[in-house]
């Protein structure tokens, strides 16, 4: 019998490739979304799968289905769509993530959570192994979903400690590839965009700030390794790449990659924006036998390629792409013209 897989969060960039991947190793899926920041662009190919199907459902409420197991990855992920509504924010990943733990408890199903990176706040270890506690503002304006996601631990381990459920907790490192939402102001997306249209990349202090990037196939690799490890690894275990790049040396990577006659504007640094990021992944190396394999550029150049056949429109019809992306927002009373989020957007990861 095919094993029954519920994702939520399934029609967003990671849930998207995940649904693809548990499709080709012969489950059924159910996404579950409700598309705040998700897209059923990335799941349209999916549809006509017998084995597919998506509920237009949102976590905050309960959710009644038979499964066998659970990948919880509902939430906003970029500041730019957290911080639109902090306290929706902070009830997805609270009662969201219990509604998708009640429900597990019901199936008695194993059940995964996509947390983050962001719990350990600005670090002052580096690179972060999992038992660093963290240095997380929890009063910032990135706490909704700094904390949003500590408290989301917290639930999956007292689930596990009081009613037994099978959990795998990971914590994503900053990750990037195709179906990225175009405006959310991931700074890989927007590099990338800003690149192909020769307009200049906007570096948010001076760029010596560090990120790792890790390749949506390697992460979804990951995930599946977890999900399908014995029971007694719960995590959190670390998922992401460790090769670390300045923010600087990546605008230059892109413009050069784009071909692009793209310049750097230098702007003022953000509010909590983390100085270094970079993932201990000895855990999941011993644990999981897992590491990122995509090369950054080869990665780089899929994502690239991406978002010139999104912006191929843009260039042939000459029509401004605010014309065609729509922010899908269900809470804000019209739907916004992305250039309208011009005046929030930042390079966030
Ligand atoms: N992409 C990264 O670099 C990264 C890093 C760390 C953690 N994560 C985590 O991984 C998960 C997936 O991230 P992503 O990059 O694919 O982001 P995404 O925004 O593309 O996907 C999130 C999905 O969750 C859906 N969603 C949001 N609130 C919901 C709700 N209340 N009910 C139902 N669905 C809801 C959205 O519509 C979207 O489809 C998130 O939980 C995020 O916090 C991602």
């Amino acid at each position: 019998m095919k094993k029954r897989v519920l994702v939520a969060g399934g029609a967003g960039f990671i849930g998207s490739h995940l649904c693809e991947v548990l499709l080709e190793n012969n489950c059924t899926v159910c996404c579950i979304d409700n598309l705040y920041t998700g897209r059923m662009e990335n799941i349209r190919h999916l549809i006509s799968n017998p084995d597919f199907e998506f509920i237009n459902h949102d976590v905050i409420y309960p959710f009644e289905k038979e499964v066998d197991q659970i990948f919880n990855l509902a939430s906003p992920a970029s500041p730019v769509y957290y911080q639109i509504d902090p306290v929706r924010t902070w009830k997805t990943n609270t009662i969201g993530s219990m509604n998708m733990l009640e429900l597990a408890r019901k199936n008695k199903a194993r059940i995964f959570q996509s947390s983050t990176s962001e719990v350990y706040g600005d670090p002052d270890i580096h690179p972060q192994p999992e038992e660093y506690r963290g240095n997380v503002n929890p009063i910032g304006l990135r706490a909704c979903y700094d904390e949003g996601k500590r408290a989301a631990e917290t639930l999956f381990f007292d689930y596990h400690r009081m009613y037994g459920i099978e959990i795998k907790v990971v914590r994503i490192f900053n990750t990037y590839g195709p179906r990225m939402f175009p405006e959310d102001g991931r700074v890989i997306s927007n590099f990338i965009i800003e690149a192909l249209r020769d307009r200049p990349l906007k570096v948010y202090g001076d760029g010596s700030q560090t990120r790792s990037f890790c390749f949506v196939d390697d992460m979804i690799r990951g995930f599946m390794k977890m999900m399908n490890s014995p029971a007694t690894i719960t995590g959190p275990i670390n998922l992401g790449n460790p090769c670390e790049l300045t923010i600087f040396q990546v605008a230059e990577l892109i413009i050069d990659m784009c071909n692009s006659n793209s310049t750097i504007d230098f702007r003022e640094l953000p509010e909590d924006d983390p100085r270094k990021r970079k993932p201990d992944i000895t855990k999941a190396k011993t644990l999981l036998g897992w590491q990122p394999e995509v090369d950054f550029e080869k990665g780089l150049m899929k994502a690239i390629n991406y978002f010139d056949n999104l912006l191929a429109g843009e260039r042939k019809e000459k029509e401004p792409v605010e014309n065609v992306l729509l922010i899908n927002d269900p809470c804000l009373k019209n739907n916004l013209k992305i250039n309208e989020f011009d005046t929030i957007q930042k390079n966030y990861i």
